[in-house]
């Protein structure tokens, strides 16, 4: 469709492509002027102020909204930068660009010539940043037809967003709204940084295979089957982790990666099969070299989404992190830590108590202040939480002017409770049991009590480093161990004694940062004794045949020259996510997956027919055929 008057005629008249230099009896800015500006328009929607005011522009964009007030059309016109009023009016527009304009659909393409005119009121929308102008139109021409788009993309105030399955099956309209513009634009930026920070100090950026041998990070693979080697498969990286030790050896020193990793494991709200990582990697370090890496890249990113935030940050050993807070990656930005009340338990405490302490329990409360205003249906449904994290139910006590209340006072003895300061109002909320209980039943109604709505945190912004964690953990119901995090990461040099003796005591050089209650990201320092690897090979229950065949390569390259090296990898999504204030990682990734890990808007996984599979000698044996 071509309407058009004989304003600029030249431009509208060239129908198969606008692709042709910009007239030069036009009074349009300079293309130089604009970054943004093309041989089809001369700015973007969103980034005129009140400054070009009088100009003649041309705009492209999508139309967001329409508004016909008798003999005046208003149209929103949408691109990157934002939104700003078309205003199509008798005075200046010709009749036909009118009725093009009353029958402009939404989210239709159009290309847009006018003035810039200060605008009669002001949009009510504050946000908006060109609130103060719009265009008048001269010319109009729908480039890009749309049909009636399957979710909306501009709302109506207070309209709730599509559902999230109908918005990932039409991804397309869904990146069209601005709240997932500005977070991919956000997510552009962080990326940016942390190149430039890492560049900074001396880190090379190097890409690691995506076609490798498995990585072991406790997930599962996921496997691509070659052609050309028969019954052989590749897999996708978990994380770069054994190519980056491997270019500390070839002499690369400091290596970093936006890296891809693939993890095919049960999906979390805070999980995605595909992901990224800042990935790095530093040779001659030890933890006390790596941990400030780490604080300038997080401090830089946290700059570039515009908050101050200080380093060194605070360290706590995964010890100290569970007898605190009950959790490996505690919330700092609150108090309510975790006390042990087992000492003061009182001999008239009720028998579930006593038995529970026998059986090498404790006794472990929270305190929740008076503003967390527990009303007994609340508790009870604190209670219900503390179930169902293992524990046999939650025991409280309310301090009241009087003195303490509550089934707690008859379950562990006013005595215990006496000796505790605690204000008026306040709750103690307690559970019995072995660590393993009461730890993750405390943190969940530790973080039930923090989220409540008169609760204020101390500061907005908690980072914090766990270090010393385990470096092995019992696989329930069994005499085996696993890694806690990967089987490189060197065991703490004080308990090499405990290693095969008491692996439940042998602590880890492995760290982890932590922000707000979730971890940003895991390091370690590596093991660099090809000897000492294949002990813990072997420990893990792999044979040496097995060592051989799988990690060979690493273990020779571990023993021809190996550098001391130790590296982090951050979680690059979660961190977007966070910074965006966004909900889910997948508000922060273009085209993500569903929580049953399927891509809903092309359609994947799909099924492969006889023919490809026989080329990759492979057979189905279930779901649908092609
Ligand atoms: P780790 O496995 O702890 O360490 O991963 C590092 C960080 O990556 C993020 N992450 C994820 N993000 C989204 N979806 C997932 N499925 C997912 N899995 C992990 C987390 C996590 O903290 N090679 C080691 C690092 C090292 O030792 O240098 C590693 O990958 O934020």
């Amino acid at each position: 469709m071509l309407v058009g008057c004989g304003f600029s005629c030249r431009w509208w008249q060239a129908k198969v492509s606008f692709a042709g230099p910009i007239p030069t009896e036009s009074s349009l800015t300079d293309r130089t002027a604009s970054p943004a500006a093309t041989s089809l328009r001369s700015h973007r929607c969103g980034s005129l102020t009140r400054a070009d005011v009088g100009q003649p522009v041309r705009l492209g964009g999508w139309i967001h909204r329409r508004r016909d007030l008798g003999g005046i059309v208003f149209l929103d016109l949408r691109d990157r930068d934002g939104l700003v009023q078309l205003s199509c009016d008798p005075q200046w527009t010709p009749p036909e660009i009118m009725v093009a304009a009353a029958a402009a659909s939404a989210e239709t393409v159009v290309l847009v010539e006018g003035l810039v005119a200060v605008r009669r009121e002001p949009a009510r929308d504050m946000a908006m940043a060109t609130r103060e102008i719009e265009v008048q139109v001269h010319q109009l021409r729908v480039v890009g037809p749309a049909t009636t788009p399957a979710i909306p993309v501009a709302r109506r105030e207070g309209e709730d967003v599509a559902a999230e399955e109908l918005r990932l099956e039409h991804r397309v309209l869904d990146l069209r709204r601005p709240e997932l513009q500005a977070n991919l634009v956000l997510r552009h930026r962080l990326l940016q940084r942390s190149r430039r920070t890492l560049t900074e100090l001396g880190f090379l950026e190097i890409e690691t295979p995506i076609l490798t041998k498995p990585t072991p990070e406790g997930a599962r693979d996921y496997l691509v089957p070659s052609r050309v080697h028969p019954g052989e498969f590749y897999a996708l990286p978990q994380s770069p982790q054994i190519y980056k030790q491997l270019l500390m050896m070839a002499g690369f020193d400091r290596y970093f990666q936006l890296a891809r990793c693939f993890r095919d494991e049960d999906l979390r709200a805070d999980r995605q099969p595909e992901f990224t990582q800042i990935d790095l990697e530093a040779s001659f370090v030890n933890q006390a070299d790596v941990l400030p890496i780490v604080e300038r890249v997080l401090v830089d990113l946290w700059a570039e989404a515009g908050h101050a935030i200080a380093a060194p940050f605070e360290r706590l050993t995964h010890h100290a992190a569970m007898e605190r807070f009950g959790i490996d990656k505690p919330d700092l930005r609150y108090g309510f830590e975790i006390v042990d009340l087992t000492g003061s338990v009182a001999d008239d405490a009720a028998p579930f108590v006593r038995d529970a302490i026998n059986n090498a329990g404790r006794l472990r409360a929270i305190i929740a202040p008076a503003a967390a205003g527990m009303s007994r249906k609340e508790l009870d449904a604190l209670s219900e939480v503390a179930k169902a994290n293992g524990a046999g139910g939650l025991i409280w006590a309310r301090r009241t002017d009087a003195g303490w209340e509550g089934q707690g006072v008859k379950a562990i003895g006013a005595a215990a409770l006496t000796a505790l300061a605690a204000t008026t109002g306040s709750v103690l909320l307690g559970v019995v049991g072995p660590d393993a209980t009461t730890s993750p039943a405390l943190h969940a109604v530790r973080t039930l009590v923090i989220h409540r709505p008169d609760i204020t945190p101390l500061r907005p912004h908690a980072f914090a480093w766990v270090v010393d964690f385990p470096l092995f953990e019992p696989v329930p119901g069994t005499d085996q161990w696993v890694f806690t995090h990967h089987p490189f990461t060197s065991p703490h040099p004080d308990d090499l004694a405990f290693l095969e003796r008491e692996p439940g005591r042998c602590r880890a050089l492995h760290y982890d940062a932590v922000y707000n209650g979730n971890e940003l990201g895991s390091g370690s320092i590596r093991i660099t004794d090809p000897v000492l690897q294949a002990t813990v090979f072997r420990f893990l229950g792999i044979a040496p045949d097995e060592q051989r065949q799988r990690f060979g390569f690493l273990l020779d390259a571990l023993a021809s020259g190996a550098p001391p090296h130790g590296g982090f990898a951050l979680g690059f999504d979660r961190i977007v996510m966070l910074l965006a204030g966004a909900s889910s990682l997948r508000d922060v990734i273009a085209f993500p997956k569903t929580a049953a890990a399927r891509a809903l808007f092309e359609g994947a996984p799909t099924s492969v027919s006889a023919a490809e599979l026989a080329a990759l000698h492979l057979q189905s044996t279930g779901g649908r055929s092609a």
